[in-house]
């Protein structure tokens, strides 16, 4: 499925099961973001989750909707935050104790109320069940539901008028499946939303559960489609709701590697292909590709596993065990540590690797001065580069 219907397969299916309680699928930019991307978002309907000036400075090169982005991050600066309320984001996801009298002044000085969220840490972890998500509080992000400091934040923007305090936020951890995390998160959102109404009289109308929907890497694995999710979540939303006799919030989320992970690939070029004996007397076939850790830093960082795939022709030879490796000056540049590949692959050939579009351009560096690849979009049959290759003007132009 190609990006701008991963996209907006969220968004309806959020509208499909939340009704008139459907808010937006925030899109978030970490994933990958670039002016052409944060355009095909803004047609498609969502909205534009961003978390530093970088990634709202692509937002606003873009044109998008102002209304429909939400500023996140655990330490914004005074300058991300003024330059947020000078473009009028929507919302602003408030991170911490200082942050609220940060975006407080700011918004007084600009003479603005600013709608925000509370980030909450539910003490949940993803993949694992309620009775064993105890002493997960030990994290940079959000306020904590249980120690009281999520609650001492509602009562400090309570006191200030350039706040308006629209709901409460979570984003319990990703590359998540199966849903049980995210219900016992919206049920603790919830239980705090309904403590917040009888404290002050009125319901908070927005509840945001976050990005963290997985995708499938490698063979056996499947990723999560909207549908897979979101219904059970509707279920399990309106059953809370009815426990805690609130009326059924805005429910919006934040997908960002289930959007555009399985989308893209990365085409490498073979360049040298070497077998290595080992102690044991076997070998290993070590083929060297023009990219590698610059462009994936992942699985070194997460130990994240990928395939590969013979792009430029076909072959029938026998697969021969190989390690997929990087042309950068460290050992660690594994980009698949054993793969079955087609025994006559030589320099020149081409390898697709699939599911690198989340995470993977969007963390890259300039490791050893290898300038970052271009990223193509296709349509129809027909390529069209999106993002230019950096060049060795651009490695050098800030050096002083
Ligand atoms: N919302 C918030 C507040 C987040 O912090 C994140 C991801 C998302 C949404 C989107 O999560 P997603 O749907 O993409 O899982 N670099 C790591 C992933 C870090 C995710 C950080 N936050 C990786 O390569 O796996």
């Amino acid at each position: 499925m190609d990006f701008k219907t991963r996209a907006s397969t969220w968004q309806e299916s959020l509208n499909r099961n939340f009704g008139e309680n459907s808010g937006l699928a925030y899109y978030a930019a970490k994933a990958f973001i670039s002016k052409e991307i944060a355009g095909w978002i803004a047609q498609a309907g969502l909205g534009l989750d961003v978390c530093t000036g970088g990634e709202l400075a692509v937002a606003k090169a873009a044109e998008f909707p102002a209304e429909r982005i939400e500023l996140h991050g655990n330490n914004k600066s005074e300058s991300e935050i003024s330059d947020a309320i000078d473009y009028r984001v929507g919302t602003i996801v408030i991170d911490s104790l200082q942050e609220i009298e940060r975006v407080a002044r700011i918004a007084h000085n600009k003479g603005v109320v600013q709608k925000v969220l509370l980030r909450l840490t539910p003490g949940v972890e993803a993949h694992t069940h309620e009775a064993i998500s105890t002493a997960h509080e030990d994290v940079k992000f959000g306020f904590s539901i249980a120690s009281g400091a999520a609650w001492e934040a509602v009562e400090k923007i309570a006191q200030l008028p350039d706040l308006e305090l629209r709901g409460v936020h979570c984003h319990i951890g990703s590359q998540i499946f199966g849903t049980d995390a995210f219900e016992i998160a919206a049920d603790r959102l919830l239980a705090f939303m309904a403590k917040y109404r009888d404290t002050y009289g009125t319901q908070l109308p927005k509840l945001d559960l976050g990005g963290g929907y997985g995708i499938a890497y490698i063979e056996g694995e499947t990723t999560v489609e909207p549908e897979d999710v979101l219904p059970t979540l509707g279920a399990s939303v309106r059953t809370a709701c009815a426990k805690y006799s609130l009326d059924i919030p805005a429910i919006s989320i934040e997908p960002g590697r289930n959007i555009v992970g399985p989308t893209m690939f990365t085409l490498y070029e073979v360049g040298t292909v070497k077998d290595v004996t080992l102690e044991n007397g076997t070998h290993r076939r070590y083929i060297s590709v023009d990219g590698g850790m610059s462009d994936n830093i992942r699985p070194s960082l997460y130990g994240a596993e990928y395939t590969a795939i013979l792009a430029n022709r076909t072959s029938t030879a026998v697969k021969t065990s190989s390690r997929l490796v990087g042309k950068h000056c460290e050992t660690g540049d594994i980009i698949i540590r054993e793969i079955d590949l087609p025994e006559d692959i030589v320099p020149g050939d081409l390898l697709a690797v699939p599911a690198t579009g989340a995470y993977g351009r969007s963390m890259a560096s300039n490791y050893n001065h290898v300038p970052r690849p271009s990223v193509v979009a296709v349509k129809d049959g027909k390529a069209r580069v999106i993002v230019r290759r950096e060049s060795i003007e651009d490695l050098l132009a800030l050096d002083i």
